[in-house]
């Protein structure tokens, strides 16, 4: 089994420069060989390339969409071809918009194959947003929502079925920041969130059971990884913090519990931003719980 590491540095959706960093900063922090280590065989193949950020204004609610389109566009390519290699891509952010293009991938792969999809969302925000009600015109904020068939006909249709997928195939985990008008489409359409206070309530191992049931051997998790799902604590090379995250331990056993289901199919490890960074610190929990997602444990293997 060969783990492809697919760069995409841009932070065209996001309110702040710096998550075009992340692919370096994650390489820098040893994924690769960290990865190689519990077995697998990987392969880096660089990054994709893409236009700038113009760093303009939003129009008509979205900002950068062209560009936005452009990654996006590149991403689905790049995860797609892998998955049709066998490979299970890691796509390496970059800001949260890139989830279109890897997920829109990985759901016409699922569909190609007849698997069932089911997507692991570990972020701090719902990023379930669209141009009429997002207070930022962020596209970060909007990939759930695109995916789902909600946004504009050039990010629901990159694929070969519009919409990708549907809120059942989400379940969004250390969810504790959705704004106003996105807390009644995420209502609406009915999106699966286990948000901190039901964490703190009922605790990760609990919530997480939840999350994870009904994965059976012909289900394909794809992990959709927001750095700030983290607390800031000890994650703070994020550009959009949220306090009351999950700490060390939870977010461990969180990667564990996922480890342990056996069928993570893909990844993304998104909005790892350096420029806030210090020491690199982020990066290197972010690859300390990715070498758990695949499996590292204390006692066994
Ligand atoms: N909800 C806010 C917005 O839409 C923040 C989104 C942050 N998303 C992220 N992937 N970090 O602007
Ligand atoms: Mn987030
Ligand atoms: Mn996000
Ligand atoms: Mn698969």
């Amino acid at each position: 089994r060969s783990v492809a590491l697919v760069g995409a540095p841009t932070d065209i959706g996001a309110g702040h420069r710096g998550s075009s960093m992340g692919p370096e900063a994650l390489r820098v922090a040893n994924l690769g060989a960290r990865l190689a280590r519990r077995g697998m065989h990987v392969v880096d193949r660089g990054n994709l390339t893409g236009p700038l950020n113009p760093w303009a204004p939003p129009t008509d609610g979205y900002r950068h969409l062209d560009e936005v389109v452009a990654w996006n566009t590149a991403v689905y390519e790049a995860v797609y071809a892998e998955l049709k290699e066998g490979n299970l891509p890691v796509m390496l952010g970059g800001d949260h918009c890139l989830a279109i293009g890897s997920i829109t991938a990985v759901a016409r792969h699922c569909r190609e194959k007849g698997t069932k999809l089911r997507v692991i969302w570990l972020d701090a925000h719902a990023d379930f947003n669209t141009s009429q009600i997002t207070p930022s015109g962020n596209i970060h904020g909007m990939p759930v929502a695109c995916l789902c068939g909600y946004g504009p006909d050039a990010l629901t249709g990159l694929g070969d079925v519009t919409p990708a997928t549907s809120p059942d195939v989400f379940r969004q985990i250390g969810i504790r920041s959705v704004d106003e008008g996105e807390k009644r489409l995420v209502h609406e359409v009915g999106v699966d969130i286990y948000d901190m206070r039901y964490i703190d309530e009922i605790g990760m191992k609990a919530a997480m059971e939840e999350a994870l049931a009904d994965i059976d051997a012909n289900t394909h998790v794809h992990v959709s990884f927001d750095v700030d799902f983290l607390d800031p604590s000890i994650a703070p090379g994020v550009g959009t913090t949220v306090r009351g995250g999950p700490n060390y331990r939870e977010a461990q056993l969180c990667m564990e519990m996922i480890a342990d289901t056996g069928r993570v199919g893909s990844l993304d490890i998104v909005e790892l931003n350096p420029a806030f960074d210090k020491r690199n610190q982020t990066a290197r929990l972010a690859v300390d719980l990715v070498e758990s997602l695949f499996g590292k444990s204390t006692l066994m293997r």
